[in-house]
C-alpha cells in the first residue's frame, strides 16, 4: 500500500535580497521505485513551481543532483525514497559550493578551478605525430586509469570534507583523485617534482586530514583513501 511522506526543503535565493532561508514542506504520496528525483519532479510539477535542483540523466552518470539528504551527501536520482523508513526527508544544498537557489549549487565553477589548480589534462611534453601507431598501454595500468576515470564531478566528496569547508582553494579528493590519473598514465610525461609543484602544500595533498568522509560518500565508490595514500607518498619522496 502506497504511504504518504513529507519532503522538507530548503527554500532560499541568494541573488534576492528580499529572500530569507526558509523550509518548505511538501506531502506526496509515495510510489514503487520512486526516487528522489522523481519526488522532486513531481513537487516541482504540481505542488511548487518556484523549488529549484538540477538533474539532466537520472542515471548517477551526470553528476548534477548531489544534495544533503537527511544529513549525508548522495546523489538524488539514485536514492529511493522507501529507504526512509519514517517517510520523512530533509533536504539541503551541498555545502562549500555557491549556491544558485534552493537546492542548485554551482558545483561546475569550482570543478573549472580545481581543473586549471591542478594542471588536469596530459602533458605529452612532445609532439604527437597523429599518423603514427598509438604506444601500447599495459592493461592493467589501462584499467586503473579507467577506474580513476569514472569521476562525475558529483562534489559529493568535496561536501563530506572538513578541509574543504575551512580552505576555499582546497582542491579536494577529486582533485587528489585526478593527479592520481595522471600520474599513473604512461603518456603524461610530468615527473613527481612536477606533480609536487601542482598539489604539494596545504591546498594540495597535505591539506587532506585523511577523515576520509570522500570515501564513505563517492557514488562510483572511487578508491579515494588509497590514491590520496599514494600520491602523499610520492610528494613525501618527491
Ligand atoms: S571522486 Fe567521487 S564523490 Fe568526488 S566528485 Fe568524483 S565521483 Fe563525486
Ligand atoms: S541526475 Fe545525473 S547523477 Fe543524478
Amino acid at each position: 500500500m502506497s504511504r504518504e511522506i513529507t519532503i522538507t526543503a530548503l527554500k532560499y535565493n541568494p541573488s534576492d535580497k528580499n529572500s530569507k532561508p526558509t523550509f518548505a514542506e511538501y506531502k506526496l504520496t509515495e510510489t514503487p521505485g520512486m526516487t528522489l528525483y522523481i519526488a522532486l519532479t513531481k513537487i516541482k510539477a504540481s505542488i511548487d513551481h518556484d523549488l529549484s535542483s538540477d538533474f539532466v540523466c537520472r542515471a548517477g552518470i551526470c553528476g548534477a543532483c548531489g544534495m544533503v539528504i537527511n544529513g549525508k551527501p548522495r546523489l538524488a536520482c539514485k536514492t529511493l525514497t522507501s529507504e526512509f523508513k519514517d517517510g520523512k526527508i530533509e533536504l539541503l544544498p551541498l555545502p562549500t559550493f555557491k549556491l544558485i537557489k534552493d537546492l542548485s549549487v554551482d558545483t561546475g565553477s569550482w570543478m573549472k578551478n580545481m581543473s586549471i589548480r591542478v594542471n588536469s589534462w596530459i602533458e605529452a611534453k612532445e609532439q604527437i605525430d597523429i599518423n603514427k601507431i598509438e604506444k601500447r598501454v599495459e592493461p592493467e595500468v589501462a584499467q586503473e586509469v579507467f577506474e580513476l576515470d569514472r569521476c562525475i564531478e558529483c562534489g559529493l566528496c568535496v561536501a563530506s570534507c572538513s578541509t574543504a569547508i575551512m580552505r576555499k582553494d582546497f582542491v579536494g579528493a577529486v582533485g587528489l583523485n585526478r593527479v592520481a590519473r595522471f600520474q599513473i598514465d604512461p603518456h603524461d610525461k610530468r615527473t613527481d617534482s612536477d606533480f609536487y609543484e601542482l598539489i604539494g602544500d596545504d591546498e594540495g595533498i597535505f591539506g587532506c586530514m585523511s577523515l576520509l568522509a570522500c570515501e564513505d560518500h563517492c557514488p562510483k565508490n572511487l578508491p579515494l583513501q588509497s590514491k590520496i595514500a599514494y600520491m602523499r607518498r610520492k610528494m613525501v619522496k618527491a
